[in-house]
Parts: structure tokens; C-alpha cells; sequence
């Protein structure tokens, strides 16, 4: 596991944006994991902004989603896959065509599940997964104690994610769902590349754990030490607790 540390949230996601247009360039049809919530965003600005100085051309460019709720409409404003249309595709000229997800309102979730590690799998795999990290080590939806070999599955938001959440869904948490469907931890290690990005000092135990810590479930991202190419990128703050 590679660590970088950097000195703010837009280092880091300039450095990560250019890691990913290099991959780009060397593969125009690279299929790239992202992930919503706050963290990735200077990702998304940055990578954007090379597109629009035609630094990198991305047109061709394949987005696979992390997770996804379960029971809202794929045009609910909320819903990820709207999320990353409006965070990622549009600003990047990719085309819905180009979007691989889980269906979140399928009638049968154990099947829609299953059909999306099928999908990213006859995609050819994840080229790049960007990942943001839980305050408690969760990475996309794989609460502590989640099997470190998990495949694409039906979890259960917590009381406090519901919670965290609600600032999307106008404050009010009875809108947010209850469920959500998450690339497991096992299909998140089968990606080539994985790169998580944390900022902020909220976040500097997780990334203890994740770094420095033992493997285990209790914290989900400490998986990636795990993986033959992870590269963990943090600014000072979360940095803070690093021996
Ligand atoms: C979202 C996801 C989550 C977030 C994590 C951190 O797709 O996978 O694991 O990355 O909850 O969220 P932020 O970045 O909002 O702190």
C-alpha cells in the first residue's frame, strides 16, 4: 500500500485526477469506480477541468458505480446514479451509455446484485476505483464487520448514516431509504487499482486503522493492504494520527 500524503483536499484530488487521466491516455475506454459523498468531489472538479482544457479526453471513458440505494427511482435526484450523472458524466461528456450500476429497484435485489458483479466482471473489471472512507472505516457501503470477501450486496443503512444523510434528502431522514446495495469488499479488491482519498481530521482514526492497523473486518478499509496496488491519499489532518 502506497500512502501519499498531501496538503489539502484539492492537492489530493489533483493528484488523483491526474492519476487518472494518465490512465486515460494509456486507455481511452478505462472503465473507472466512483464514489459519491464529499470527499471525491475535488476529483471530479479537477479530472473536469483537464477534459475542458483538453489536457485528457474522456468521452470514451467507461463509470462504474460503488452503490446505490435501494427502493428510489433511478431519476430521484438523490439517487447515486443521478448523483454521478450530474457529479461525474455530464462534466466529463460521458454518455449514460457508459454507466454500469446495480438496478435498486429491482423486484429481486439478490439477483440485481449478482448481475451487476457479473456485468463488471464481463466489462472487463474495474480499471481504477476511487474510494472515500467512513469516519468508523467503511468503505462504499461495508460497515466495520462486513465478510472482507463480500460480493455486491443488500446492506442496511445505520440509524447515523440515515442521519449523515439526511442533508441530502432536505434534513428530513424519513426520506432516506433504509436500504442500499454496495460493491462488496471482495468485488472492491478485484478492481487493478484502487485509490482512496480522505481529508479532513475526522477521519484520521479510520485512517489509522486502515493504514496501520491489523486487517480485519472491524475496519472494512483496512482490506486494501490487502491489494497488490492501493494507494491510500490523505491530506495532513487525516494524516494526523500516522506513527
Ligand atoms: C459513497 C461511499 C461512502 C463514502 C463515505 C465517505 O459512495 O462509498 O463509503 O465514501 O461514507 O463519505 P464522505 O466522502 O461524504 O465523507
Amino acid at each position: 500500500m502506497e500512502v501519499v500524503i498531501v496538503p489539502d483536499a484539492a492537492a489530493g484530488g489533483e493528484l488523483i485526477a491526474e492519476a487518472m487521466a494518465q490512465l486515460l491516455r494509456r486507455k481511452p475506454d478505462a472503465l473507472l469506480g466512483v464514489a459519491t459523498g464529499s470527499t471525491p468531489l475535488p476529483i471530479y472538479q479537477a479530472l473536469t477541468a483537464k477534459v475542458h482544457s483538453g489536457a485528457v479526453d474522456a468521452s470514451r471513458a467507461r463509470i462504474a458505480q460503488l452503490d446505490e440505494y435501494v427502493g428510489l427511482p433511478a431519476e430521484h435526484p438523490e439517487s447515486y446514479r443521478s448523483v454521478l450523472r450530474r457529479e461525474v458524466l455530464e462534466p466529463l461528456g460521458v454518455g449514460m451509455d457508459a454507466f454500469l450500476g446495480p438496478d435498486g429497484t429491482a423486484e429481486d435485489i439478490q439477483a440485481a446484485c449478482a448481475a451487476y458483479d457479473r456485468a463488471l466482471a464481463e466489462a472487463g473489471g474495474v480499471d481504477l476505483q476511487l474510494l472515500g472512507i467512513g469516519t468508523d472505516g467503511h468503505i462504499g457501503f461495508n460497515e466495520p464487520c462486513s465478510s472482507l470477501a463480500s460480493r455486491t450486496r443488500i446492506k442496511t443503512l445505520t440509524e447515523q448514516t440515515r442521519v449523515d444523510n439526511a442533508r441530502f434528502f432536505e434534513g428530513e431522514i424519513e426520506q432516506v431509504p433504509h436500504h442500499v446495495i454496495t460493491q462488496g469488499i471482495g468485488t472492491i479488491l478485484e478492481a487493478r487499482h484502487l485509490v482512496l482519498l480522505a481529508t479532513g481530521e475526522g477521519k484520521a482514526d479510520a485512517v489509522a486503522a486502515t493504514v496501520e492497523g491489523p486487517v480485519a473486518a472491524v475496519c472494512p478499509a483496512s482490506a486494501l493492504q490487502l491489494h497488490p496496488h492501493a494507494t491510500v491519499v490523505v491530506d495532513e489532518a487525516a494524516a494526523a494520527k500516522l506513527k
